[in-house]
This record gives structure tokens, sequence and C-alpha cells, in this order.
């Protein structure tokens, strides 16, 4: 039997990029998205698709089931990937958008998650993999609530670790730097919803946040296209002994090193300085 994988957020970026190339290499994959246009469109590519929005439980469970149904009650592997970014400093952040953030980056990875352990506990293997970000661990100006989100993640997926140690159930995180996806396009449109851009003590500075979003083509330099992300994922499915990191693009890896080496105060300047350059 093939291997089979869930993946959420295939509509486009790293998600469609890992549903198309892990079907070429031969898994069964489980290509989900949160809108019905999406999956119309993934099953006219010849992958297998059903709904699957992050924000709402009876589509997280009904995705399941559907998901067994399909599998015969057995799942290799989950790629938790589907999420957004909300701009935004952090005095302007309501509770509202705060709660919408964490609603998709990581309430619905839980409960999604949760759901998924029960299966790989009864087949006594599987491979959990979560799409984090060099943000997961490094903070930057106007990036407070997805930066949150991926801290939390990072937290909850370190914990899972240690907690299933010795079950051949494997989790790992993916840390992405900058990669080209419709992410700052969807980045955006967030922004507008959430964030009362009038209103802020840091109006002009959103004017550069909205440049920045708007660009065309990659915004910063050392952006990967969402194939060296495939690369850490394949790794993370097929190693005997997967890591629980992977990072992705020079940035990530750059960070991760000063973080590990400067004190906070150093560190702090060299984000400030990132975080407004990439504003
Ligand atoms: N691009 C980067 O630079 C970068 C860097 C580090 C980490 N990441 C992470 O990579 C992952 C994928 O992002 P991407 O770069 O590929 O961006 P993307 O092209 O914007 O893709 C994001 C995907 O998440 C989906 N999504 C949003 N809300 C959802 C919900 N409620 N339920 C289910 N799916 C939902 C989107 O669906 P819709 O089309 O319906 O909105 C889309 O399919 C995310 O976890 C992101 O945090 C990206």
């Amino acid at each position: 039997m093939k291997k089979s994988i869930l993946i959420t957020g295939c509509s486009s970026g790293i998600g469609y990029c890992a549903a198309h190339g892990l079907q070429a290499r031969g898994y069964r994959v489980f290509a989900t998205a949160r809108r019905q246009e999406s999956v119309d469109m993934l099953l006219a590519e010849g992958l297998e698709s059903f709904q699957l929005d992050l924000d709402d439980s009876d589509s997280i469970r009904s995705a399941v089931e559907e998901t067994l149904r399909r599998s015969q009650g057995q799942l290799y592997a989950l790629f938790n990937n589907g999420a957004y970014g909300l701009p935004g400093a952090v005095e302007d952040l309501s509770r509202e958008a705060m709660r919408a953030q964490f609603e998709t980056n990581f309430f619905g990875w839980l409960e999604l998650t949760n759901l998924i352990l029960p299966i790989m506990r009864k087949q006594g293997y599987g491979r959990i993999i979560q799409n984090s970000s060099v943000l997961g661990f490094a903070a930057m100006p106007f990036r407070g609530a997805y930066n949150a989100s991926k801290f939390a993640i990072e937290g909850l997926s370190d914990t899972l670790r240690l907690e299933l140690r010795g079950t051949h159930i494997f989790v790992s995180l993916v840390e992405p730097g900058p990669i080209a996806t419709r992410f700052r396009a969807n980045a955006m449109q967030a922004m507008e919803r959430y964030i009362d851009i009038e209103k802020s003590v840091h109006r002009e500075k959103y004017l550069a946040v909205q440049a920045r979003l708007n660009k065309q083509g990659p915004a910063v330099p050392f952006t990967l296209p969402p194939e060296a992300v495939l690369k850490k994922v394949i790794h993370a499915l097929e190693s005997p002994a997967p890591r629980a990191r992977y990072y992705v693009t020079f940035p990530t890896y750059l960070f991760a090193y000063l973080r590990r080496i400067l004190p906070t105060r150093a560190l702090d300047k060299l984000l400030a300085k990132a975080g407004s350059d990439h504003q």
C-alpha cells in the first residue's frame, strides 16, 4: 500500500507544491483546501482533494473522517501547513484579530493533530510535520500576531515530541525563511481586515509594510521557491531518524546561529533592522 499523507492549505504555495511533489514521488496525497473552488482546481489537476477549513471544527472532523474512509483507517503522515500572516504592530492588534490568527495557525493545527494521533498510535507509526517559520524563533517588528502563533506552534511541537518518545511517531518542525508563494498577498488581505491603519500611531510605517506586501516577485533577498521546503518535508517523511528541526533558506540558518551566540540586546538590534528593512 502507498504511504498516505494529509496536507492542509493546498490551494497555493508550499502546500500546493508539496501535494504535487509528493504525489509524483508515489505518495497517496490527501490535498485539502478550505475553499471548494480550490478543491475543484486540485481535483482537475489529478489530486485527491476535499475541504478542510482550519477555522471550523466540523470541517476538520469531516475531513479526518473522509481521510480514514479513503485510506482504510491508516495515515502515514500529517503535514500541518495551512496558515497566514496578520501583519501589524502589537499595539494595533485587537483581541478579535489575535483570536482569528490563532484559530487558523494554532487551534486548527492542534485540533487536527489530536484527531490524527489516535490513528497513528493505533497503527504504531506516523510522521507529523509542522510548517513553522524563521519567525517561529526570531521576532520581528510588525509580525507580533504571526510570531506569537508560530512561537506557540514551536512550543507545542517540542512538547509533543517529548510526549511521543518511543512511539515511532515523529514530530518535525520545518522552518522556512522567505518562500515565493501567495503568503504576502494573503497577509495584505488580513491586514486590511483587522488593522485600522489610519488610527495607528504607526500609520507611516504601514505604508512601507503595504509596499512590501504589494511588491511583485521576491520582496527580500534569499527568497527560495516552495520546492526548497518540499525537499526538507521529504527528509522528514523518509529518514529513519527525522530531525526535530529543518531550516530552509539562508536567513533561517543565519538567525538560528545568531540567536545561539548573541546576547538578546545585540540580537534585537539585528532583528529590528532586518524587520524594518523588510517592512
Ligand atoms: N512564504 C513564506 O515566506 C513562508 C515562510 C515561513 C513559513 N511559511 C509557512 O508556510 C505555510 C504555507 O504558506 P505559504 O507560504 O505557502 O502561503 P500561501 O500561498 O498563502 O498558502 C497558505 C495556504 O493556507 C491556507 N489557509 C489559510 N487559512 C486557512 C484555513 N482557515 N484553513 C485551511 N487552510 C487555510 C490558504 O488557503 P486560501 O487560499 O483559501 O487562503 C493557502 O492554501 C504557512 O504555515 C506559513 O506560515 C511561509
